[in-house]
């Protein structure tokens, strides 16, 4: 007879993004000797993140009930086709570390073996699990009765952890075999593929009677807060500081630095936007045209200066914008391009048609520097050297809230270099299923960046930052960074390439 096959319950399954996983496993505690287990690898999120901290895969016991092989099996001892309800109900092995994304469906959509399995686990005072109950429960119950005394766990928990009946007997067992808990709750959605926010369990020196521990809420109400609270957690147990205090003092939102909006919207670019040859060929004068950069390739140094715009220029790149002035309006061959708008120009699309005069694209003004959203590197700032300079809406504009010198300008680009502003830059990307990774103003507001406390040599530095990440050496620009606001280099050996992170939650 063919052997049926228990295939996980896909309902349950959404991936761990990796900043999030690296900030679990920097959260639980990393030590050379200690042994883990991550009782549902799925597609190895969190065990990647324990071989960046230079976790040995045979130190990891790792599992699934799916048995297609991952792409990070091999960075654990990975069991494959294993239910962990049932090995953890047989195993005599005991785990000084557990971490762990537990997939979340309610005990009553189960396929009947699994369910009947799920039932099988006694809740804290002995007794069955009721039907409305959810799998991740019987997954923590398990998993945390395989802790050696004094043992951590870290998991990853759906919002209702807080409010659901079923998971009350949980919350009240917690602080008694636990020294102490932390509940790290953020509001805003973590993964791309669900709406809600989650919790983050953290639970430090299992003990197997009962003992009163304590108990410390946090509450975020944005990702980045959630990730700097989690990356930002004393080590002893203290709770995460409030992120807002640790703002005022060295730390500040990038929203309150500068102000990041679209470039000019054209509505037609194929009108508006000409090359040199272009321009030429329609003998426009350049008075009638203004020097923008509209792509991020254009973007090739720290600093745009008028002769990195000139290469553009002879490079046969689109970085003229058509917009006349009124003074040119009806000189010769100004006046034949808008005559002829007719045929090559869209003029009723909306952008177009709402404004006046029609051929008068608006540009920010202001401007310090660019942006892109699609940089493969993440996002930079270039900052605009040359006077006049600005960008069409492939690219956002940069302006600095307060008048600050070029150099102190460099040291707070220099801020978003560092590791942990990369950590919230790859957190907050949005990851489109054809592997497209981008950032939107609105994704980069609230993310956290350091408060410089001295501009010595930050133009310098920022210029050789930039010039390795470029050439795709982030480490090296990160170095940069974090030597510069004089912090320390954790993970610098795992900076994730942005353009592998769309891969990652596939
Ligand atoms: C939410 S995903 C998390 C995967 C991974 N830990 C992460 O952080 O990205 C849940 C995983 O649990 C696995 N799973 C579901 N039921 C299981 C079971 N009874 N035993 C072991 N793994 C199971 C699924 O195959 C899936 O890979």
């Amino acid at each position: 007879m063919k052997k049926r096959i228990f295939r996980p319950p896909q309902s349950g399954t959404v991936y761990t993004p990796e900043p999030l996983a690296l900030a679990i496993v920097r959260a639980v505690g990393v030590n050379d000797s200690a042994s883990w287990l991550e009782p549902c690898i799925g597609n190895g999120a969190l065990v990647k993140a324990l071989h960046a901290f230079k976790v040995s895969e045979k130190n990891i016991l790792a599992m699934d009930l799916e048995k297609r092989v991952g792409l990070y099996d091999e960075m654990a001892s990975t069991r494959r086709g294993v239910d962990f309800l049932v090995w953890s109900a047989k195993t005599t092995k005991r785990f000084d570390r557990v971490v762990a994304n537990p997939p979340y469906v309610s005990l009553r959509s189960l396929p009947i073996r699994l369910q009947r399995r799920a039932a099988q686990v006694l809740d804290p005072q002995g007794n069955t699990l009721s039907l409305r109950s959810n799998y991740w429960v019987c997954f923590l119950l398990s998993a945390t009765r395989l802790l050696k005394p004094g043992g951590n766990i870290a998991f990853i928990l759906p919002a209702s952890f807080e409010f659901a009946n079923y998971s009350k007997i949980i919350r009240d067992w917690l602080p008694n075999v636990f020294d102490s808990i932390e509940i790290h709750r953020c509001h805003e959605s973590l993964f791309p593929e669900a709406s809600d926010g989650c919790v983050v369990l953290l639970g430090f020196s299992y003990h197997t009677y009962s003992k009163p521990g304590s108990w410390k809420y946090q509450s975020y109400s944005r990702k980045t807060q959630f990730l700097f609270g989690l990356n930002n957690r004393t080590q002893s147990g203290q709770g995460a500081p409030d992120p807002n205090n640790e703002i005022n003092h060295n730390r500040v939102l990038l929203k309150d630095v500068i102000d990041i909006r679209l470039g000019g919207v054209t509505g037609d670019t194929s009108y508006f936007l000409l090359t040199e040859i272009e321009r030429k060929r329609l003998r426009l004068p350049i008075a009638a045209v203004k020097p923008v950069v509209t792509k991020s390739v254009h973007l090739t140094s720290s600093v745009l200066t008028d002769s990195e715009w000139q290469l553009l220029r002879t490079s046969g790149a689109r970085v003229w914008l058509f917009s006349p002035p009124p003074r040119l309006i009806r000189s010769r061959y100004v006046w034949s391009y808008i005559l002829n708008a007719g045929k090559t120009c869209n003029k009723f699309s909306y952008k177009v048609s709402n404004r006046h005069p029609w051929y008068k694209t608006p540009l920010p003004r202001g401007v310090h520097g660019f942006f892109s959203g699609m940089s493969r590197h993440g996002p930079w700032i270039s900052f605009r050297e040359k006077t006049g300079l600005n960008a069409t809406n492939t690219l956002f504009v940069v302006r600095f809230r307060d008048c600050l010198s070029p150099k102190w300008q460099a040291a707070w680009a220099l801020g978003l270099l560092t590791t942990k502003v990369r950590e919230q830059f790859a957190f907050n990307a949005r990851r489109y299923p054809d592997g497209l990774i981008k950032w939107e103003p609105r994704d980069l507001k609230d993310v956290v960046v350091p408060r410089p406390v001295s501009n010595t040599k930050a133009d310098e530095l920022y210029k050789k930052a930039i010039r390795a990440l470029l050439k795709g050496r982030v480490d090296e620009a990160k170095i940069i960074a974090d030597a510069f606001f004089g912090e320390s280099q954790m993970i610098r050996n795992v900076d994730i390439p942005y353009s592998k992170l769309g891969t990652f939650s596939s």
